[in-house]
């Protein structure tokens, strides 16, 4: 926190915070966000005019899904210009607005990772606290206050930081850190899960086939879709169920999400493993897992591990598979992207929410094909394992336009 984003609070107990944040994600505070959600989404890519076009754009696959769901996710949480979302000129400013975000926060992205293992050089340390300083100016808190329909997330996390003591310039800090925990993984799980589905047509097929199921078919409906009911997104079992559960989302996240998973033990303990291994942890020892390796990546758990089987989670009738055996044993974890047990992603029901609309939006309003169908899907940036969702080492160009 501090190396990265020179966050610094007092008394700070992330399990409390944790508590406290992970409400305002979840019931009827999920849906509301998944409405904004709906509106941000169609506002950077139906309304925006370089975006919307019926002429064939070329744009890198990576840059056009990590900077479409962080702006509106960044307008989701952090509010809009003013309160009516179809106000024309409300929207051209959130457009404006919000990709100059996207603009600052893509060039801290890239050095993150140095920044993090504290490997920048002098002149990109100084680059980085460059970036950082016009962030805070974009984020500062009194800008924040200024703005319309924030979200219940936003508003507990700012009165969190003042029941904490924090002063203005320590909480305009504390917004950036937020912007990365919140923003850095769905517009990467976008990214992959698109480039999926166009390098295997018959994945492609199924996902179309459930999104007209569920929508109705474009030809017999007009207009955008404004939003999509929780139950509707909740009856895709191929691309995914709630909670990132089934099939194309789940393969997905099993192939690119690398997150070390870090906890303090709070107890003197021994540590069987099912091979009889066994590790004596003290108390205030540090544990670090790497569940990519195994078991996301594990030829005895999946056959062909490194391949992208649409199907893998689903059972021949359609219902999610579950059963999963390593060593003969059954397993309960047999893939972790979100994490696990009580520290899991807080915001995985709104991510997952959120990447099946810009899924949705995208297959369902644009022609989008591969500029080159027989590119290769890339390798990793190596320098991301660990640090959540992985991101290509160069990105993938596409062609796309809105449909007819
Ligand atoms: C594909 C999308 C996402 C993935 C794969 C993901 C994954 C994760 C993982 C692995 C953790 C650590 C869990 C652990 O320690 O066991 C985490 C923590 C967290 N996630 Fe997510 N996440 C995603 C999207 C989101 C979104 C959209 C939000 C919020 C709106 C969010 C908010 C958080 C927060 C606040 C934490 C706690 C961070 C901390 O401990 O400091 N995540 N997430």
């Amino acid at each position: 926190m501090d190396r990265m984003f020179d966050v610094r609070l007092p008394d700070y107990d992330p399990n409390e915070e944790k508590a406290m944040l992970r409400m305002t994600l979840q019931n009827q505070n999920l849906s509301s966000l998944t409405k904004a959600m709906a509106f941000n989404l169609q506002a950077v890519l139906l309304s925006e005019p370089s975006r919307a076009s019926r002429q064939w754009k070329e744009e890198g696959l990576f840059h056009l899904s990590y900077s479409t769901m962080l702006r509106a996710g960044y307008l989701t949480l952090y509010g809009n210009e003013g309160k009516d979302y179809e106000d024309v000129s409300n929207q051209a400013k959130d457009q404006a607005h919000s990709l100059e975000v996207y603009n600052e926060f893509y060039k801290l992205d890239r050095l993150l990772m140095k920044a993090a293992r504290s490997s920048l050089s002098a002149e990109e340390k100084k680059k980085f606290d460059n970036i950082k300083k016009d962030l805070w100016k974009l984020l500062s808190v009194r800008k924040l206050d200024c703005r319309a329909n924030q979200s219940l997330w936003l508003d507990c996390y700012k009165q969190h930081l003042v029941d904490l003591g924090v002063d203005e310039d320590m909480q305009t800090r504390a917004m950036l850190l937020q912007l990365w925990s919140t923003q850095s993984n769905a517009g990467p799980a976008v990214f992959w899960l698109l480039l999926f589905l166009l390098k295997h047509p018959l994945a492609m097929a199924a996902v179309q086939g459930e999104m007209e199921k569920i929508l109705g078919s474009r030809k017999h409906t007009t207009g955008h879709v404004r939003e999509i009911s929780q139950e509707k997104l909740d009856s895709t079992p191929i691309f995914g169920l709630q909670g990132g559960k089934d099939s194309v989302m789940n393969e997905t996240l099993r192939l690119t999400a690398a997150p070390f998973i870090t906890r303090e033990v709070l107890r003197d303990m021994c540590l069987r493993l099912p091979d009889c291994r066994e590790y004596c942890l003290r108390k205030g020892d540090r544990l670090c897992l790497f569940p990519y390796i195994s078991p996301q990546m594990d030829p005895e758990i999946y056959e062909e591990p490194e391949k992208f089987r649409y199907n893998r989670f689903l059972n021949a009738d359609g219902t999610e598979k579950t059963d999963f055996y390593k060593g003969g044993e059954k397993l309960k974890y047999y893939t972790m992207p979100w994490g696990a047990g009580i520290n899991v992603c807080i915001g995985k029901f709104f991510a997952v929410n959120s990447i099946k609309q810009c899924v949705f939006l995208l297959l369902r309003y644009f022609d989008l094909e591969l500029k080159d169908p027989k590119a290769k899907i890339p390798d990793f940036d190596k320098e991301r394992y660990g640090f959540g969702m992985l991101q290509p080492e160069i990105d993938v160009i596409v062609r796309y336009k809105l449909k007819d």
